[in-house]
């Protein structure tokens, strides 16, 4: 009897389990009601005297063995029943790194310069009513950008646009807060206008609006100022060109000086060494009036500018449309350019 057993213990050193069914079967086996360990402890009661113990011991080292044996397996494939088990030392698959959007890199950027100034993001709908893309901005009813040309109107409804600019979050924000309001408002913005390298109709702008008492046109100088340094660099200048928007007033234009050292300066800035990189103002009292804000007791400014040309020109992007494609091979050149 201790021959077979020890012959047992030697099959089960040499045996592989290699699936759940397969330790199962090995399982029932030996351990089973009608098993082998079962079978040979019966048979124990007939072992003469002498022999009992060296054969008892066999037996307890055979019972071992199997238990050790089932152990192995289930260490092996953790709570798997069925199927090979993982090779947990294959090399895992490599997925590259994404890449920010242009457009959102250069917004992140304007967005915590102006952060870091104070001012607190701000949003508002891409569909907008009459009132907030145009009337409380004072957009006269026969002014031009209400036109068919420049606005998506939404069904049959002229009430209904898709806004054209983001100055409507400044009068929903004015609506909705009471001074002082120091916010900026990056977002989408959609006009009717033809598709070309230096035009989009889906385009991004970031508005920017403080209202207080006491500001005043040097306040929004100097922010500007800051701003323009921060982005384009420490010694950047700037110049403000008298311009007109309804919402605004005086009204203006913001330049940096880019230089005209090279023909590309030159085309860039249409031979002033220029470039124009956002529209600004005060708040015409009409419009705090519109947003029920007193302007006997506040003031404030307002600028707005557009982000896919802060874009081409950081990056050197000739086209505008290459921002819409999705081309893989032009997203992933920005890459790392956080
Ligand atoms: N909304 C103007 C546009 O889309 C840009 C703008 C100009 C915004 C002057 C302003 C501002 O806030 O003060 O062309």
């Amino acid at each position: 009897m201790l021959e077979i057993i020890e012959k047992h213990i030697r099959t089960i050193e040499q045996t592989t389990l290699p699936t759940a069914g397969a330790a199962e079967a090995f399982r029932i086996q030996y351990l089973g009601k009608k098993g082998i360990v079962q079978a040979l402890f019966t048979d124990f009661k007939t072992v003469p005297g002498d022999e009992k113990r060296a054969v008892g011991q066999a037996l307890n080292t055979l019972k071992t063995a199997v238990e050790a044996a089932l152990a192995n397996v289930v260490m092996k494939s953790p709570g798997r029943k069925k199927g090979p088990t993982e090779d947990f030392s294959r090399p895992g698959y490599a997925t590259p790194p994404g890449a920010h959007h242009p457009i959102s890199l250069v917004r992140n950027e304007i967005v915590s310069i102006f952060e870091r100034m104070g001012f607190s993001v701000a949003q508002g709908p891409e569909m907008e009513d009459d009132w907030h893309n145009f009337s409380a901005l004072n957009f006269p009813s026969e002014h031009p950008a209400r036109d068919m040309q420049d606005t998506f109107f939404l069904a049959k409804d002229p009430d209904w646009a898709l806004r054209t600019h983001t100055s409507s979050v400044q009068v929903r924000t004015m609506e909705t807060q009471k001074p002082p309001i120091r916010i900026i408002a990056p977002g989408r913005v959609f006009r009717n206008e033809a598709i070309s390298s230096r035009s989009h109709c889906v385009f991004h702008q970031v508005e920017g609006l403080y209202i207080d008492k006491n500001v005043s046109f040097a306040d929004l100088k100097q922010t500007l100022l800051a701003f323009a340094q921060a982005f384009f660099g420490e010694k950047t200048e700037i110049r403000l060109r008298p311009s007109y928007f309804p919402f605004t007033e005086p009204s203006a234009e913001m330049d940096i000086w880019w230089g005209l050292e090279n023909e590309a300066d030159h085309r860039m800035t249409k031979g002033t060494g220029w470039l124009e990189i956002m529209g600004c103002g005060m708040v015409d009292p009409a419009v705090l009036t519109s947003c029920g804000i007193d302007p006997m007791i506040y003031s404030g400014y307002a600028f707005g500018m557009g982000i896919e040309r802060i874009a081409m020109q950081r990056f050197q992007i000739p086209d505008i449309r290459a921002f819409y494609e999705n081309d893989l091979r032009f997203l992933k050149t920005f890459s790392g350019a956080l």
